[in-house]
């Protein structure tokens, strides 16, 4: 039987490492719940497939933190959330889910030039949710649209200080400067690993949005309206991958180093 003091486990899903950036602010934010992390490395990347595809991997992702005991879900990916939040609502009628969109609202209120920058990946551009997102939310406001494939695998290989990885992100940022964008907002939470690099590619004039510390608020009142707010720290955190797990360790732990700077 469920006991109903127990804090509610909050399972968390993206393609890799990437929703770890989500993760780390949710912790931050709520020290007192159990948490499984699965990174979904096997079927990884999610950005270059279809939504389809996309879809069955985040049920499949989705059921695998319901079966280790997940009370509610976080879609820490925007690929994901675009090709399947809806339908996994659908699908799992009583667990909630907190999904991602790209932040298009706060940058768009934020924008003094109306003109703002999207980077995501190609799938998520190919997503309902962003165009909701932009019609919804950028109304007098240029929203420029910026693939960025490969940027994800390039954050997975850890390799971000890397020249190739400054030539990477430069070919996708300097053309919307270049277009007047004064807000980026980073669609792909793998690119908050290297938000400092696309700051310094953007130079000062150019405001990064992260959603980071929106979700986590997100997932702290949805554990409170359901009475699953944990009351004593804990550090019941479980990671798992479907891809290499000796790999996976040694990502783990040039996250920690990252997420600590
Ligand atoms: N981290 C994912 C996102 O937020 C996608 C990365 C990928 O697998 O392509 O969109």
């Amino acid at each position: 039987m469920d006991d109903p003091t127990r804090p509610g486990v909050i399972g968390i899903f993206d393609s890799g490492i990437g929703g770890i950036s989500i993760m780390g602010r949710i912790r931050a934010q709520l020290p007192n719940q159990p948490m499984i992390y699965l990174a979904d490395q096997g079927n990884a990347p999610y950005g270059p497939q279809t939504l389809d595809q996309v879809r069955i991997h985040a049920r499949d992702a989705t059921r695998t933190l319901l079966g280790r005991g997940a009370d509610v879900i976080v879609i820490a990916c925007n690929t994901a959330s675009a090709a399947a939040l809806h339908e996994l609502r659908d699908e799992f009628g009583d667990v909630p889910f907190i999904g991602m969109e790209p932040a298009v609202k706060p940058a768009a209120a934020g924008s003094e030039a109306r003109k703002i920058g999207v980077l995501a990946t190609e799938a998520t551009f190919q997503g309902k949710l962003y165009a909701n997102v932009v019609d919804r939310h950028a109304t007098g406001v240029e929203v420029m649209a910026q693939a960025c494939p490969g940027l994800a695998d390039l954050v997975e290989t850890g390799d971000v200080d890397r020249p190739r990885a400054i030539e990477l992100v430069a070919s996708f940022v300097e053309p919307l400067v270049a277009a007047g964008v004064d807000t980026l907002v980073l669609g792909c939470t793998h690119y908050a690993f290297v938000a400092d690099l696309i700051s310094t590619v953007a130079g000062p004039g150019v405001e990064i949005i992260d959603p980071a510390d929106a979700i986590a608020k997100q997932v702290g009142r949805v554990l409170a309206d359901r009475d699953l707010l944990g009351t004593k720290p804990t550090n019941d955190i479980t990671y798992i991958t479907t891809g290499d797990t000796v790999a996976f360790d040694r990502q783990l732990e040039w996250v920690a180093t990252r997420l600590s700077r």
